[in-house]
């Protein structure tokens, strides 16, 4: 596997499982998403709202395909554990200083799983009086048994529920800077997840 064509990355290729969407793909994928939404937004100006830190990729890719007028808006958010997973605190706070009413506001995060970051933000967006509110992720958890999840406006990839790092994405803050989206190898994570990897989620792990 090559995921960087310079020497000494050794130590990563080793922690790599396998590439789950790689570097061409997301290409051509941000081209016909910068497309959908420039559509959408055609004649607007655009607030777009972007969650720190695994987003930055991505969105950095994003925006210099959209031909909007754009303002950039940044924020955090990220999951307290709190014992039990169902009871995570999230914590968060849309920044007081970004102009959000009449504004058309588009939230830009890296990956939906639960759903509960966007949910939240979504609200605490339309609190402060914005105009429409719409999402973009670049991955969505494909998961059946979550019923009421929101939906993003905009979506990459619907990937399987599994832990993926890449691309923006972390595991304990590394791997961000990869540029495939790839699973991690089971020594990697044994200890978080009991060494399968296949939690979407559980607690600290979490990259934000
Ligand atoms: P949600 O509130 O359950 O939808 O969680 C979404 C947030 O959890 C994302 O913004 C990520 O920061 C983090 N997250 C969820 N799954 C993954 C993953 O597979 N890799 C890295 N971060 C993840
Ligand atoms: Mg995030």
């Amino acid at each position: 596997m090559e995921l960087f064509e310079i020497a000494g990355a050794k130590w990563l290729e080793q922690d790599i499982a396998r590439i789950v969407v790689s570097r061409d793909q997301i290409a051509r994928r941000i081209e016909e998403l910068a497309g959908e939404i420039t559509e959408c937004y055609r004649g607007k100006e655009l607030t777009v709202l972007v969650l720190l830190k695994g987003s930055v990729v991505f969105l950095a890719d994003l925006i210099r395909r959209l031909p909007l007028k754009i303002r950039l808006e940044m924020m955090s958010a990220s999951s307290y554990p709190a014992g039990a997973v169902d009871s995570q605190e999230l914590r968060f706070a849309v920044p007081a200083e970004a102009e959000l009413a009449g504004k058309d506001v588009l939230i830009v995060d890296d990956i939906l799983d639960t759903g509960r970051t966007l949910r939240a933000i979504c609200q605490e967006v339309k609190s402060r009086k914005s105009g429409s509110v719409r999402t973009c992720v670049l991955l969505k958890k494909d998961r059946p048994e979550t019923v009421d999840r929101i939906e993003p406006d905009f979506c990459g990839f619907a990937i399987e529920p599994e832990f993926v790092v890449g691309y923006g994405l972390d595991f304990n803050d590394l791997y961000r800077n990869l540029p495939d989206i790839c699973t991690l190898q089971p020594h990697v994570l044994t200890g978080r997840f009991g060494g399968n990897g296949s939690a979407g989620r559980t607690g600290e792990n979490l990259g934000d």
